[in-house]
């Protein structure tokens, strides 16, 4: 007789509060049911000393200091609190009374963060494994949090947990969690996480470039690669070069400025996101033909899909001293400006065509023997110039896979073919980042941009999907792991993953719900693993989805345009009353 009240109890706890609605999902994590809110005055220390807690924004320089760093998170955690925090009506059943009584007063007093290792200069743009991100987070019944990691990374990640713990109040400006106590103890599976963008084939915005970066912070996401050239446009600003993106850029007022690049850097390293700059050679650099008229061969060549993947083509000319001049001038000018800020340069390196070479007058060959040794001798230059200035490169995996080139032990190989490329790689040894285009390429599966004139083509074409159709949606994402079926020893070569959003049909319209939620999925893959740790088995789509339905609101009410995974049905009932079951 005892039992049947607190089983019922136990049932309605469960149905009115998303219990660990925290995403990506900490390695270990237990809540209570207790009520705390949180207001405006709490006092937060940092290693003791009180710091600022509304509105700080670190200051710009190419300098960090774990304090600025930190108080930046602890600014945001309490702007994402207390200025864009959401009602979850749509997380409870429609008219149910799911908020605690205001009368309720156990608030949040006192966050206490201890930082117990010191911040190096690798902290701030590290290479995998250069950073501890653990941490460790409680938060007691009665309003005491404390945090504790090894570096400021650590912090910021936990400080985007613990906000992920508060909801607004429908009354007013009342916040407050329903899951005191709270003990964490989290650190990521992979060191690599991260989201490519293509900055050339459709312009994407400062401010669009800064919000990814948010969104990223919100994810654990801590690497943005941005593909910032291609045979399309050049929006860079070189000083040195200034016809590159004076020629090559859409407009004039498409472009990135010192200003501009120095700024997106700045702004990742205070979120603990790495931005990667790629200039993609010796193909997918057409484009420069327009500034320089000397070092590119193919360009414009038609029928272009002889030539390149997509047009425009055009290649480095591979026999000129001038392409190797001109690479000497590109990078004196621009990796100065990027090793403040990050440990690596991307070379590019995929899709090269050996038939552009066949129209190189220096070379009229498309021949892997002819073709090798000269990539070979390009590649060992413009790298030997990256690691010149303390930087590490990273390359497609082309260079490899198809070339055959010889790598230092630096590289990092990122992987975009799929089957067993990945696992091929590390097995041969080389640092790989899965960016499978099965799983991980976001642009997919939205139909052709191509033009189908009518007649042949049309009709071989028809209904026009896209090479790369299905769309990735976020349940494929989640189910991919990259370093699946690969040997623990080998598995340690598998750095990580990024998702791949190239911009052909991609721009301020639509950016943010290509990307999110489905590169949320992914995040949680990368630092939590798709594994039940209690049950060996893959997480349940039925323990993941109220949490990114959660998530998604959260974002929303942050400014990113994520798209709904669900009808508002679903989310407001449970996970099962929208499973299938055979
Ligand atoms: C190179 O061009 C020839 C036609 O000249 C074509 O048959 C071949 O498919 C092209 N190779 C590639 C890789 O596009
Ligand atoms: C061009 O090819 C010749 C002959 O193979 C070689 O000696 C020379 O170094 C090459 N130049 C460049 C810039 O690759
Ligand atoms: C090289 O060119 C020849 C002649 O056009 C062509 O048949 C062959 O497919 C080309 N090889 C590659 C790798 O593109
Ligand atoms: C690739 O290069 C390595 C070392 O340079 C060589 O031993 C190997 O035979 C090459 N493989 C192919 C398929 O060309
Ligand atoms: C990597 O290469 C460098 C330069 O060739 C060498 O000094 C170093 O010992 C190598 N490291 C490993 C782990 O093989
Ligand atoms: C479980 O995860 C593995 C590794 O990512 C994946 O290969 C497999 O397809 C997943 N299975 C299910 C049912 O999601
Ligand atoms: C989930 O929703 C279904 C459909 O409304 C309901 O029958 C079931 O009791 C709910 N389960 C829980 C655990 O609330």
């Amino acid at each position: 007789m005892m039992l049947l009240p607190k089983a019922v109890l136990a049932i309605a706890a469960l149905a009115f509060s998303p219990a660990n609605a925290l995403w990506p999902i900490p390695q270990k994590i237990s809540t209570g049911d207790g009520v705390l809110f949180i207001d405006q005055a709490v006092r937060v220390t940092y290693n003791g000393v009180p710091i600022i807690t509304i509105g700080y924004t670190p200051p710009a320089s190419s300098h960090f200091d774990s304090r600025q760093i930190v108080q930046g998170g602890v600014s945001r955690a309490l702007q994402s609190i207390f200025s864009t925090n959401y009602v979850p009506w749509k997380l409870h059943p429609r008219n149910s009374n799911f908020e605690p009584k205001l009368a309720l007063q156990n608030r949040v007093q006192t966050i206490a963060i201890q930082q117990t290792g010191k911040d190096s200069a690798s902290t701030f743009k590290p290479r995998a494994g250069d950073v501890d991100e653990s941490y460790s987070l409680t938060v007691s019944k009665t309003g005491q949090v404390s945090i504790t990691a090894k570096s400021s990374t650590g912090v910021l990640h936990a400080l985007e947990t613990f906000s992920q713990l508060f909801y607004k109040h429908s009354a007013g400006p009342f916040y407050y969690t329903t899951q005191a106590p709270v003990s964490i103890t989290d650190s990521p599976k992979y060191p690599h996480r991260g989201i490519m963008l293509d900055l050339a084939r459709n312009y994407q915005t400062v401010d669009d470039i800064k919000r990814t970066i948010d969104a990223m912070s919100w994810n654990k996401l801590n690497r943005l690669h941005l593909h910032i050239t291609d045979s399309q446009s050049w929006p860079l600003v070189i000083p040195s070069l200034p016809k590159l993106s004076q020629a090559g850029a859409y407009h004039p007022s498409l472009v990135y400025t010192p200003a501009d690049l120095a700024g997106i850097f700045q702004y990742g390293v205070a979120r603990g996101v790495e931005v990667i700059t790629e200039i993609d050679m010796p193909g997918h650099i057409g484009v420069v033909d327009l500034a320089y008229n000397d070092l590119i061969v193919a360009y414009e060549q038609m029928p272009y899909q002889y030539y390149c993947a997509e047009p425009p083509c055009g290649a480095f000319s591979m026999n000129s001293s001038k392409v190797y001049d001109f690479v000497d001038a590109l990078f004196d000018d621009l990796l100065p400006r990027v090793a403040p800020y990050s440990a690596y340069f991307h070379t590019g390196g995929d899709e090269l065509n050996a038939n552009d070479s066949m129209l190189d007058p220096h070379i009229r060959s498309n021949a892997t023997d002819v073709l090798q040794p000269l990539l070979q001798k390009f590649l060992n230059f413009a790298h030997a110039k990256i690691r010149a200035a303390g930087l590490s490169p990273f390359v497609w995996e082309e260079m490899v896979t198809t070339w055959n080139l010889t790598l230092g032990n630096d590289t990092v190989v990122q992987s975009w073919l799929g089957g067993t490329a990945v696992k091929d790689l590390a097995e041969s040894g080389h640092k790989v980042i899965d960016t499978d285009y099965n799983f991980y390429y976001l642009d997919c599966g939205r139909g052709q941009w191509v033009n189908f004139p009518n007649g042949a083509s049309f009709d071989t074409y028809y209904p026009f999907g896209d090479w790369c159709a299905p769309t990735k949606n976020w349940r494929l994402i989640y189910s991919h792991d990259p370093a699946a079926g690969i040997s623990a020893s080998h598995a340690k070569n598998v750095l990580g993953g990024e998702l791949a959003v190239w911009s052909e049909m991609i721009d301020a319209s639509n950016l943010d719900n290509i990307i999110w939620p489905r590169a949320s999925a992914a995040g949680e893959v990368w630092w939590s693993g798709n594994v039940d740790a209690a049950t060996g088995q893959n997480r349940s789509q039925l323990e993941v989805v109220p949490r990114l339905n959660e998530f998604r609101e959260r974002m929303l009410a942050r400014g990113v345009s994520a798209m709904p995974i669900q009808m508002t049905y679903c989310t407001q009932l449970n996970a099962t009353a929208c499973a299938l079951f055979p």
